[in-house]
């Protein structure tokens, strides 16, 4: 397997860019090598022997990549992307897809046969999560009736913002919360409890930063068998919290960072009400604490995936067409929003694409502050 490699390169040199830089010269991905990267400013001088590009199309062209890790700002993955899908070259996109799931949808139809095509969505890495969805699938639960993730844990200070020209601008990004921090939480909340028949979205924009996207939200979310589900989240408010439950009608699972608790009741909730005589009782209930205590590289999981799905034909643990739903109900959460009407689902990706063009042209990218602001990312996962 050693003399299989793959040759890779890395466009963008920001803050998620050096992460997954450090990870492959740590030795933390096999089978690869960093040949290329590509940015605006100069390479790092720990990257000497690796050949520096400031034209993306360029890097791709080259020769000396296999693959590509797209990690530029949003308003630039559906271009560099279908460059790269087009010269059939491997491509791992940073999330989200794009700033729409109508761009979303055009790059994964452009794939051609061959090509590998996956998209970072690294929290479904997390022990927790594949605990949670491995009990939602079992049946356990019993059917879902109710869900309730508050994920206000995103506080983002001001100089976040205004260190960078793009972020949380409808131009740069699309939005704000939703589709920069939050695309993981909802990624998440639909790989676990499906996609919602209707979404009720209420969104703050501006609320807490100067900036003209979404900083808080609600969103109210109505299944096909009548389960419920409610979101919200925030980057305003310190400290807040990453919560998540999930009630099902034979028991529920309660999620916050560092606890997993199950409640497990045995039997019907519906079937105990309907059937005792005692007014007050309640279904007997199990409480167990099963949390998942392992800690993972989430970001070089799946970066190993792809580059053994390109090596070695392993399936994408995170196919970039996995990306097209969570940015579906990010994107219903603001149309919602914007028009104050109900979302229905399957999404209507023109009609909003539609709407957010008119956004974006009235939207302006930010002079960057002069302010060098420190950056430490361990402090940005959540
Ligand atoms: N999966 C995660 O955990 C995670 C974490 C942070 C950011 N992200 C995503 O990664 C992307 C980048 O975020 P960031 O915080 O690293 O941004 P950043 O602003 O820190 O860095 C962006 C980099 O892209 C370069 N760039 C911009 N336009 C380019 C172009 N056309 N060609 C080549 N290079 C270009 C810039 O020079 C800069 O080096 C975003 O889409 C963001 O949502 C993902």
């Amino acid at each position: 397997m050693a003399d299989k490699i793959v040759k890779l390169g890395v466009i963008g040199l920001g803050n998620i860019a050096q992460q997954h830089i450090n990870n492959v010269l740590q030795g933390e991905v096999e089978n690869t090598k960093l040949t290329a990267v590509c940015s605006r400013q100069q390479t790092p001088n720990d990257l000497e022997g690796v050949r520096h590009f400031s034209c993306y199309k360029a890097l791709i062209d080259s020769g000396i990549v296999d693959a590509v890790l797209i990690a530029t700002p949003t308003m630039s993955h559906f271009e560099i992307s279908q460059y790269a899908l087009q010269k059939n070259i491997h491509v791992l996109l940073e999330k989200p897809i794009g700033l729409s799931s109508f761009e979303g949808e055009q790059l994964v139809a452009s794939v051609q046969p061959g090509t590998q095509f996956a998209l970072m969505l690294n929290q479904r890495t997390d022990a927790n999560y594949v605990k949670i969805k491995q009990i939602v699938d079992s049946g356990v639960l019993g059917e879902i009736t109710r869900t309730h993730w508050t994920m206000t844990n995103w506080f983002r200070p001001e100089i976040y913002f205004q260190a960078s020209d793009w972020r949380a601008t409808w131009k740069g990004e699309g939005g704000g919360a939703l589709v920069n921090q939050c695309i993981h939480n909802i990624d998440i909340f639909q790989w676990i409890c499906g996609i919602p028949a209707s979404i009720n979205g209420f969104c703050e924009f501006g609320k807490y930063h100067d900036i003209e996207v979404e900083d808080e939200v609600t969103a109210y979310f109505r299944y096909t068998n009548k389960a419920t589900g409610v979101f919200v989240a925030s980057t305003g408010e310190s400290p807040g919290v990453n919560r998540f439950d999930i009630i099902g009608d034979k028991g529920s699972l309660h999620f916050e960072p560092g606890k997993l608790i199950q409640k497990l009741n045995g039997q019907s909730t519906q079937a105990f009400s309907r059937n005792t005589t005692d007014m007050f009782g309640m279904p007997e209930v199990e409480i167990t604490d099963i949390t998942a205590n392992e800690k993972v590289n989430q970001h070089a999981i799946i970066l190993n995936n792809f580059v053994r799905a390109i090596l070695f034909g392993e399936t994408l643990m995170t196919p970039a067409q996995a990306g097209l739903a969570s940015l579906d109900i990010a994107n219903g959460i603001l149309m919602s929003s914007w028009t104050n009407q109900q979302v229905k689902l399957p999404f209507d990706r023109k009609a909003y694409q539609q709407q957010l063009e008119q956004k974006i042209a009235s939207s302006k990218l930010r002079v960057k502050s002069n302010i060098q602001a420190t950056v430490d990312m361990s402090k940005s996962y959540r």
